[in-house]
């Protein structure tokens, strides 16, 4: 007997409560509270058991499931879900992370998940065509924009510090300086720091009033920093900034990044696959033109958590920077073929990959596009109804779906006290933002399932 295998009937009866729970799920959605207030005695009670000796069995399990982790989940999937840059998965994902979990396939080296080397190759190729690299791109998928960012410079730390696998940062030389803009997201700070970079040496450049990079300072940021005996290195710009979704000037800092030989890498977790509508190439169309690029797949393109996404204009840098000898995992090379364990830090790597592809094989990329252009009309409607209403003042244009405003005269504390009204109203859960030293709120319509009739809920709610 394996005591970790299921009986037929148990396996049934798994399937069968497993659907349940979906449908249920997803039918009680619209009238779920976003934001449950969590069962703390069942949470204490969890944490205070022991590791089970003896297993409750596929019911208990289940029973377990219902009475003490949905309770107290967050239902980000509700359709006035509005805050931060999260959205609900896509209704896919549930079925393809169950048999992603049944393959199990090791996507390190492609003996052990030839087809799913194939998948993520094909998943890659599409992306880095919506975003308009050469076909030499190559990138891999990872946990996400923060570690997609941190993958990237450190790549572009191989590729302009010379015996960089060597010596590290260890010889001595003067500080390479990364420069970004005051509305990055704090990954870029995260990667700076975690790779030696060091946050003295990270410069915040200012922004224009429209909050994207002011390429002027970021000039004689440059210039000064080669003026003191620092090495520029690297430009971080910003396709889509967290608070307010501004988009970097990315042609201009190509040009810069060119004219001074520094790699440009486009934090586009939150915004570049807006690119999947050619109406943003006006817009964006500069990410076609940079080192390498974040993207977030669990963002846009509603994967469940967690899929990012690095990609890397000249591929062969990426696997420059990541691939090592290793005797005991050499399959014979085979061109069909990637080991993705060559293109990042990872060696045991599930099957993000999967997750994307098949939710692109179900429902077409068009119904992706649709969606995006829909928040993106929903977000306009939300920033035109605040304009509209005395008393709320929007603090930034509407560039994507963040829409950041603030109520007239409230204090940050009064701010705080209306996101906790909304949500406990279950109208909607907003964020905090504070834009240019204004503190406010930030509605960011992320969401598939938000329609019409929830934006207007909210704006007369705020009214
Ligand atoms: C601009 C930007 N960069 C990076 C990130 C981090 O992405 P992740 O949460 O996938 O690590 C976010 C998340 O919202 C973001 O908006």
């Amino acid at each position: 007997m394996n005591e970790l295998l299921l009986t037929d009937d148990e396996r049934e009866r798994a399937g069968a409560r497993l659907l349940a729970l979906l449908d249920g799920y997803e039918r009680g959605l619209a009238k779920a509270d976003i934001l449950p207030e969590p069962d703390r005695e069942a949470l204490a009670a969890l944490l205070a058991t022991p590791m089970p000796e003896h297993g409750v069995g596929v019911d208990g399990m289940f029973d377990r499931w219902e009475d003490t982790i949905l309770p107290s989940s967050t239902t980000v999937a509700h359709p006035r879900f509005l805050a931060y840059v999260l959205g609900p998965p896509n209704a896919i994902a549930p079925y393809a992370e169950a048999m992603a979990a049944a393959l199990n396939q090791n996507c390190n080296f492609w003996q052990l998940s030839p087809a799913a080397s194939v998948v993520e190759r094909s998943v890659l190729e599409w992306l880095a065509s919506v975003v308009g690299f050469p076909s030499g791109a190559k990138g891999i998928l990872t946990g996400g924009g923060s570690l997609a960012t941190l993958q990237a410079l450190a790549t572009a730390l191989h590729d302009r510090v010379p015996d960089f696998h060597a010596t590290g940062l260890q010889r001595s030389a003067a500080p390479l300086v990364v420069y970004t803009s005051v509305e990055a997201h704090r990954s870029v700070d995260k990667a700076a720091a975690i790779l030696g970079i060091g946050l003295d040496n990270v410069r915040h450049i200012a922004t224009d009033v429209r909050h994207r990079m002011d390429v002027a300072a970021l000039r004689s940021a440059i210039a000064q920093d080669r003026a003191d005996g620092l090495r520029p290195w690297c430009v971080v710009a910003t396709c889509g900034t967290v608070s307010t979704g501004s988009v970097d000037p990315i042609d201009e800092i190509a040009d810069l990044c060119a004219a001074e030989d520094l790699w440009l890498h486009v934090d586009g977790a939150y915004g570049a696959l807006f690119l999947l509508s050619d109406q943003m190439r006006d817009l964006m169309g500069g990410c076609a033109r940079a080192d390498s690029i974040t993207l977030d797949p669990h963002k846009l393109l509603y994967a469940s958590l967690e899929a990012g996404c690095l990609l890397v204009r000249d591929g062969a840098k990426l696997r420059d920077a990541y691939a090592f000898d290793s005797s005991y995992l050499t399959v014979a090379d085979d061109p069909l073929m990637t080991d993705y364990m060559d293109y990042g830090p990872q060696l045991s790597r599930n099957f993000k990959a999967f997750k994307v592809w098949s939710a692109l094989q179900a429902f077409g990329v068009k119904a992706f596009r649709d969606a995006n252009e829909r928040t993106l009309e929903l977000a306009q409607r939300l920033g035109r109804g605040i304009e509209e209403t005395p008393g709320l003042t929007l603090l930034a244009p509407v560039t994507l779906t963040a829409v950041c405003f603030q109520v007239d005269g409230y204090t940050p504390e009064q701010h705080t006290a209306l996101l906790e009204k909304l949500a406990a109203e279950n109208v909607a859960l907003l964020g905090p933002v504070v834009v240019a030293g204004k503190r406010g709120i930030r509605a960011c319509v992320t969401n598939h399932r938000t329609s019409e009739a929830d934006i207007d809920l909210i704006l007369d709610r705020l009214r």
